[in-house]
This record gives C-alpha cells, sequence and structure tokens, in this order.
C-alpha cells in the first residue's frame, strides 16, 4: 500500500526474546527508519508477548529488552521522531485485552494461521500456555489502543492484522459507533528472507539467521554456509536461482540492482561459480552491517541511556493507551472510578 501524504499513527513492535536479525531488518526495520520522519510512529517493545512462550524464562526477556533498544537505535530509529514503549508498563493494554477476550471466540483463535503454525513449530500440544493462545487479541489490543491505522510487520503477522480488524469492527458494532480504528498492514521490501539454511523462516532458534550485531567473521561463516543449488556442481554449469539463498539476500541487501541481475543471468547460464557470488554478497552485507555494529557497541555501553529513553516514551505512551481504554470502558457503560 502507499503511505502517501496524509500522516498516520503507527504502532509496530517485537518480542524481546534475543537480538534482532536481518529478517527484522527488511521485514520491518528499514520501514519503520523511513515512516518515522512522516507520521507518529510508536514502538512496542513486547515484552509481555515474549513471556507468552517463555514463561518459565522471564531473565531471558529482561535482559533483551535494552539489546532490542540498542537494535533499533542502531538501525536509525530516532527517539526524537519515533516513541518506544514498553508493553508491561503500559496497563490499559492489558485491560483491553481482557475486554477483547469477551468478543472473541476460541474457535476464532485456533484458526488463527500464526498461531498454528508457531504452536506446531514448538511442539506445545497439551502444555500450551493460555497466554501463547490469545496472544493475538493482545496484540489487536496494542493496536487499537494506540488508534493505529498503519502497522509495519513481517508477513508472518498477516493473520494478526487481521484478527485485529475483526475485533475493531465487532466492538465498533456492539458500541453502535465507529469508536476503534481499522488498520493496515505494510509488509517490508522482501516478504520474507530466507534462512541461511534455505528454510522459509528465518529465527533465531532455528539458528539459521544472522544478527544485526554480526562481526565480519560471523557474516563470511554464515554465507560460506549458505543453501545454493545443490545441483550446481561445476562452475560452468547452469544454476538455479529459485530457492537460492544467496540471490535471495543478493536481492535484499545489494544497491546494484542491475549487476545482480546480469550475475543471475550468468549464473543460468552457466559459468559464474557460487563462490564469487558469495564474495559479492559478503561483501554488500559487512558494508551494510559496519556501522550499525559500531553505533551498537556504543549504545549497548550505556543501558542507563537505553532504558531512559524507553522510559520516557513508554510515560508518553501511557497517557494514549488510557484515553483509549477509558474512552471504551465509557462507551461500554461501565463505571469511571479513576
Ligand atoms: N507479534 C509481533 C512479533 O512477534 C510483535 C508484536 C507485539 C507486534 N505487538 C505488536 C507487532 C503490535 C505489531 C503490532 O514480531
Amino acid at each position: 500500500m502507499s503511505t502517501d501524504s496524509q500522516p498516520q499513527t503507527i504502532l509496530t513492535g517485537d518480542r524481546p526474546t534475543g537480538a534482532l536479525h536481518l529478517g527484522h531488518y527488511v521485514g520491518s526495520l528499514q520501514q519503520r527508519v523511513a515512516l518515522q520522519h512522516h507520521h507518529r510512529q510508536f514502538v512496542l517493545i513486547a515484552d509481555l508477548q515474549g513471556l507468552t512462550d517463555n514463561g518459565s524464562d522471564p531473565a531471558k526477556i529482561a535482559r533483551n529488552i535494552p539489546q532490542v533498544m540498542a537494535d533499533y537505535l542502531a538501525v536509525g530509529l530516532d527517539p526524537e521522531k519515533t516513541t518506544f514503549c514498553l508493553q508491561s508498563a503500559l496497563p490499559a493494554l492489558a485491560e483491553l485485552t481482557m475486554l477483547y477476550m469477551n468478543i472473541v471466540t476460541v474457535s476464532r483463535v485456533e484458526r488463527n494461521p500464526t498461531v498454528k503454525n508457531e504452536i506446531a513449530q514448538k511442539g506445545f500440544s497439551r502444555s500450551l500456555p493460555v497466554g501463547f493462545m490469545v496472544y493475538p487479541i493482545s496484540q489487536a489490543a496494542d493496536i487499537t489502543a494506540f488508534n493505529a491505522t498503519l502497522v509495519p510487520v513481517g508477513g508472518d503477522q498477516l493473520p494478526m492484522i487481521e484478527q485485529t480488524n475483526e475485533i475493531v469492527h465487532k466492538m465498533n458494532s456492539l458500541l453502535g459507533k465507529p469508536l476503534l480504528h481499522s488498520c493496515q498492514a505494510l509488509t517490508g521490501s522482501t516478504d520474507r528472507l530466507p534462512g541461511i539454511d534455505g528454510q522459509a523462516k528465518m529465527s533465531k532458534s532455528l539458528g539459521n539467521t544472522l544478527l544485526l550485531s554480526a562481526s565480519d567473521e560471523e557474516i563470511c561463516r554464515a554465507v560460506h554456509a549458505m543453501y545454493t543449488d545443490p545441483g550446481h556442481l561445476r562452475v560452468s554449469d547452469p544454476g538455479k536461482v529459485e530457492g537460492n539463498v544467496v540471490f535471495s539476500w543478493l536481492d535484499a541487501f545489494h544497491p546494484d540492482k542491475s549487476l545482480v541481475a546480469e550475475m543471475k543471468a550468468h549464473y543460468q547460464r552457466g559459468g559464474l561459480g557460487d563462490r564469487l557470488c558469495k564474495k559479492e554478497l559478503e561483501a554488500c552485507l559487512i558494508a551494510l552491517l559496519t556501522p550499525v555494529r559500531e553505533r551498537r557497541a556504543t549504545l549497548i555501553a550505556e543501558p542507563d541511556y537505553l532504558m531512559q529513553t524507553l522510559k520516557a516514551g513508554t510515560q508518553r505512551a501511557r497517557e494514549v493507551t488510557q484515553r483509549t481504554v477509558d474512552t471504551l470502558k465509557r462507551e461500554l457503560g461501565l463505571p469511571i472510578m479513576g
């Protein structure tokens, strides 16, 4: 979709389950950096959502909050333009979740494709936490509490946006007025970056990703291990670019699109070896990540600054979100006792 003229309210966020990686970068971070100049942007560190599948390890979630803040600032999100906030410090989000839980059926949540996939992938079976099951409802609370109309997210989050809009429509028809705003997803330039091993999903738990903080050596190791075309045995053989991770990544990161197009044609004809393609990718990843890594190193040495920035934003977000929940309660006829 276009993000032209009209300034919109943006809400997006991440679970602080680990430092952010290149999948986050192409999926959403890059967009946020561009959008912050023309829109009112809130970025939420979703620590409560992080706990939905890390309930027994809250220390891990807490530890990663400054890590994610450092990633945000290192890629160019600017606290003067973007408001950063912490989910667990915004009680209005929990209240809205409780209200919405009553207008969403269990079968609807069970049908959410993202939740379904994650449940299968994590092998929860009978040990599925209730909180995990309902996290799409909590995400709808996040989005609507800010009255967000635009949500920059990775492609895997589209079912969350759909579910949010269903809640918006249900609530509005219950109230008989369009109190809540529906929202649109904005997916990144590369809808989904494949993992180093060629798997569709890139994730830290699969070990097939590259962190924004990666050293040159880690970059080279990752590129070296990258899945290409197993049928491309000799340099002179014609090779496949579809499903070849090196080319997916060159598409995502190389600034010279015509060079990449030429390389693809050459590879398909035969005569271009994996080693040269990987060299080209290595160089462009190093150019992209070196300044990010350097800024990040400075930032992570100042945890107080990072947490102070988060705190200042959270205070602003508290007002915005509390106003939404108060209005909703009033419209529902619940007494406001504040
Ligand atoms: N579910 C998102 C993720 O895993 C994180 C998230 C929480 C989020 N609340 C949000 C994203 C609200 C967009 C809007 O990446």
